[in-house]
């Protein structure tokens, strides 16, 4: 797949807001992968390059980072072992087997308690912000590594599920407390190229010197259901045994199914034995 298959940026920007801007610039590459991205389920099966991988994690970690503190690893599994090992904890994601290179993106909070063993210097900072400001870090590196490995004409999706297990996964990678399994990557080829999604339109996500909501947004959120049914209706519908067939059926039909159920309860539980007070 080449980048130049790819429509240019303004048309990019169009396919996925209904108020787009006209950004008055045609030849920008990297803004315009970035309009264009979508995540990639597909690859094909050529390996991604030991030094390629290596310079994606490098441009990562050169994204910014909380004060400094560095509080994000990437553990990169390359091994189809370790691949199938986590493909296995991913529960009900029979294409993350086929990626063929899988990542995890870790908070990482304790080299910083390390600091101040070393330095014998109490860690004042027990309490949520620290899970935050990890959780913050590595996905502001995902985020770099996804734009970096698009430009390149690489395929990428972010895996949440890593979290559905998250001491399986911490004992399959051997992490230490205060380092957490933030997310997953699957990075390969792209057999196809992804979808352009459809998004919220700009006038209720991006604001203007104040949070508005006024009295367009569940009109708008409507108008974007109707978008979405016309031109990227979902394949299947979740829970049908409970909710039965919707027709339409839009996109907050399916978010609203999807968390009409608790989805990793446990994680609370889970970062707390792993060393963090949230209070
Ligand atoms: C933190 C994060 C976790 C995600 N986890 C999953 C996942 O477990 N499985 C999956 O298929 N997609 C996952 N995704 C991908 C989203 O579903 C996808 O970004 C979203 O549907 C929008 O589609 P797009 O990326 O093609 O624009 C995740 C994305 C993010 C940012």
């Amino acid at each position: 797949m080449t980048q130049s298959s790819e429509p240019d940026l303004n048309t990019a920007l169009a396919a996925r807001y209904s108020d787009a801007p006209d950004t008055g610039m045609s030849e920008e590459p990297l803004l315009q992968s970035m309009a264009a991205r979508g995540s990639c389920r597909a690859f094909e099966a050529t390996p991604v390059p030991d030094d390629l991988l290596q310079t994606l994690c490098a441009i990562a970690l050169a994204s910014p980072t909380k004060s400094d503190l560095q509080q994000r690893d990437i553990v990169v599994l390359k091994s189809s072992e370790a691949r199938a090992q986590l493909a296995k904890l991913v529960s009900g994601q029979a294409w993350v087997a086929q990626a063929p290179v899988l990542l995890v993106f870790c908070g990482n909070n304790r080299r910083q308690r390390l600091l101040h063993a070393w330095h014998d210097v109490p860690f004042a900072n027990d309490h949520l912000d620290a899970v935050i400001n990890a959780t913050a870090d590595a996905a502001i590196a995902l985020g770099a590594f996804v734009t970096a490995a698009e430009a390149l004409g690489l395929g990428c999706c972010p895996i949440s599920a890593v979290r559905n297990d998250a001491q399986a996964v911490s004992d399959l990678l051997g992490l230490p407390d205060h380092v957490f399994p933030f997310a997953g990557l699957a990075l390969g080829y792209p057999s196809k190229t992804p979808e352009i999604a459809k998004r919220l339109p700009l006038n209720v996500t991006c604001h203007v010197d104040r949070y508005h909501e006024d009295d367009y947004l569940r009109a708008t959120v409507q108008a974007y259901d109707a978008d979405r049914v016309d031109e990227q209706p979902y394949e299947n519908q979740r829970f049908v045994d409970v909710f039965g067939e919707a027709d339409p059926y839009g996109w907050s039909d399916d978010k609203v199914r999807q968390y009409s159920q608790p989805e990793r309860a446990d994680f609370g539980a889970y970062i707390r034995k792993r060393g963090f007070c949230l209070d």
